[in-house]
């Protein structure tokens, strides 16, 4: 089964032609990034205008880099939620008129199943139940991966998500956009304990996360030596930020893993890229007899490839849509496009 898929929820134009899901056959993506990076973030109205300059390009250059014929595609795939909404309908509208032109059916995807998918495509052997962690821009979440379609959440953040914080950390300190690379590569050569920030913990909710504190903690340091004219390091900065979300994260993912009896754990999501946050993972995994999976830094974050291979388990799930299907800005992980069927 090939399936076409795009994927435009934020700043990249993607699309990818997977085979059975876990065979990708090309993955094309357009970042606007660096457009973004002139406002000090993502602005909704640019990210829909530069995806409807790029979407056609980008699909013939994921068709041609198959080689295979307009006539083999089986189906077509686009995110559906969560997201920008006028970047996802862009998106969605090109995948649904694709589909209707070729007559084969269009498959929605949700955004975080098809991060966690990514794993699939990096891992064959990677199959349900595990625990995810899905950490990106706008989400940090934990997730029980039942079955490719049928997941439960179990703990969110309650406020900022951990990219959020990371990107809001940069900012200030006038780092260009999106700053969760950049103080990844400064908290190398910075030092532990330099600089102190809170970790949240939300009463009776061992799996929830809140980084709103610690985004609030980071700004006013910064703020507080801005003022006074001193020279913030922006190395033992990142150290610090990187670490209280390492540790924020990695013992509520390994206690959800335990306590619902799961013995693999995957990560995924821009964030997953952070190595701070992979090697306290993969330490933390190892000593509770965990199998961790992490995807390569090229599949956490956003791409159609993910798309492409969570559309195929959608599809052997049944869930093919129509011409009316809509986008939603939000979404559970846990819900389906289908609800009323
Ligand atoms: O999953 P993603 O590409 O897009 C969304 O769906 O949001 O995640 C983007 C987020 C941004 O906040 C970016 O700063 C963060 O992932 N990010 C990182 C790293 N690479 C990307 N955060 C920390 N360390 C990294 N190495
Ligand atoms: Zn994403």
């Amino acid at each position: 089964m090939i399936i076409l898929a795009i994927e435009s929820s934020c700043d990249e134009t993607a699309a990818s032609i997977s085979r059975d899901g876990r065979e990708i056959l090309s993955d094309v993506v357009y970042s606007q990034a660096d457009m973004h990076a002139l406002y000090g973030g993502v602005v909704p109205e640019i990210a829909s205008r530069k995806h409807i300059e790029k979407i056609s390009l980008v699909v013939e250059e994921a068709i041609a880099k198959a080689g295979i014929k307009k006539s083999e595609i089986g189906a077509v795939a686009a995110t559906c939620a969560p997201g920008l909404i006028g970047a996802l309908l862009v998106g969605a509208n090109f995948a649904k008129a694709a589909a209707l032109a070729l007559g084969v059916p269009f498959i929605p995807v949700h955004h975080i199943r098809g991060h966690i998918s990514a794993n699939y495509i990096a891992f064959p052997e990677l199959k349900p139940p595990f625990i995810a962690l899905v950490a990106s821009g706008g989400h940090t979440i934990i997730v029980d991966v039942e079955d490719y379609t049928k997941m439960t959440l179990v703990g969110t953040t309650r406020d900022d998500a951990a990219g959020e914080a990371f990107d809001k950390i940069a900012r200030v300190q006038g780092l260009p956009y999106p700053g969760g690379k950049i103080l990844d590569e400064l908290s190398q050569t910075g030092e532990s304990g330099y600089y102190k920030l809170p970790q949240a913990a939300i009463k009776d909710h061992p799996y929830d996360f809140s980084f709103s504190g610690l985004k609030t903690a980071a700004i006013n340091i910064i703020h507080n030596a801005q003022q006074k004219g001193e020279e913030i390091n922006k190395h033992h900065m990142a150290k610090a930020v990187s670490e209280t979300v390492a540790d924020t994260i990695v013992p509520r993912v390994l206690l959800a893993a335990k306590n619902l009896g799961r013995d693999t754990v995957v990560a995924a999501g821009g964030v997953a890229a952070n190595s701070l946050l992979r090697a306290r993972l993969e330490a933390g995994a190892k000593k509770q007899g965990i199998k961790l999976f992490v995807p390569p830094l090229r599949l956490c974050g956003d791409n159609g490839s993910m798309i492409a291979c969570q559309a195929y388990y959608e599809y052997m799930a049944g869930n093919t849509s129509d011409p009316a299907q809509n986008c939603f800005a939000t979404m559970a992980v846990s819900d389906s496009f289908f609800e009323d069927r």
